[in-house]
């Protein structure tokens, strides 16, 4: 991809749903931030087909709290939209407290999640600017992990820095984010915790799923479709604990 071209318009519209936070995050990304986009919108459709299991994987026995933690939250669309699915689903019987917490590595991508966070009133931990999890120093703490990463094969060279070309460049078979986050996610998830990541074809999910069960997870495609270019996956994650 190149700086120089224009995004093309996502291939399918938002779910529904989330069309009111896909609005506020488009009015807030400005040139600097990942825009929401095929992959965001079927990132979400997993969420909201997953709600009632995610409702499940809070770790507190004293509360309903659930600590919800996204790696490169971009414009926030994904966590301001599991926010509005938690605010209807978890009002029900499961009674959950969401709190969020964001990294990105951009810090246009910081500061947006954090306008889109207030405008939505999505309960907020924290959102910062930084790599990874190399900021969060605590083992097991997070209930849910989403990472929508830079995927796209590219040259080393297009991995550098913190503006927008780290949204997609994803290196070496668009793997050198996803493989250096897996382990690390697979440390601070709770052991109750859910992982969800989005892949393309180019990437080898079925490798993923692999190393995914090396690392002590179940490990299963949730998503799998055609979107514009993109043959996009979802991929879902649960640590292995003795009840599962
Ligand atoms: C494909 S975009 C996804 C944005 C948003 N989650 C979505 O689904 O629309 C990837 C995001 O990851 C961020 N990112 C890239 N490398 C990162 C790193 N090492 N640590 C944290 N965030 C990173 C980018 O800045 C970008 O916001």
């Amino acid at each position: 991809m190149d700086d120089d071209i224009d995004d093309p318009e996502p291939a399918c519209p938002p779910p529904a749903w989330a069309s009111d936070v896909i609005d506020a995050c488009k009015a807030r990304v400005g040139l600097e931030v990942y825009p929401p986009s095929d992959d965001t919108f079927l990132l979400l459709e997993a969420l909201a087909s997953d709600i009632t299991l995610l409702c499940r994987s809070s770790a507190s026995l004293l509360s309903k709290s659930m600590v919800c933690l996204e790696i490169g939250p971009g414009s926030g669309a994904v966590s301001a939209g599991l926010s509005e699915l938690l605010k209807v689903e978890g009002a029900k019987d499961a009674k959950v407290l969401p709190f969020f917490m964001a990294v990105d590595k951009n810090p246009a991508a910081a500061r947006c999640t954090s306008a889109v966070f207030q405008a939505r009133e999505v309960m907020v931990a924290d959102v910062i600017q930084g790599s990874l999890t190399d900021c969060l120093r605590q083992s097991g703490f997070a209930d849910v992990v989403i990472c929508n990463p830079p995927y796209v094969p590219t040259d080393e060279d297009e991995m550098q820095g913190c503006g927008i070309s780290v949204s997609w460049a994803g290196g070496s078979r668009g793997r050198e984010v996803i493989d250096v986050l897996m382990p690390k996610v697979a440390r601070i998830l709770s052991n109750r915790g859910l992982f969800y990541l989005v892949c393309i074809a180019e990437n080898d999910p079925e490798e993923l799923l692999e190393n995914g069960r090396a690392l002590g997870f179940l490990a299963e495609k949730v998503k799998q479709e055609q979107r514009g270019m993109e043959e996009l996956f979802i991929l879902r994650f649960q640590k292995a604990t003795e009840s599962s």
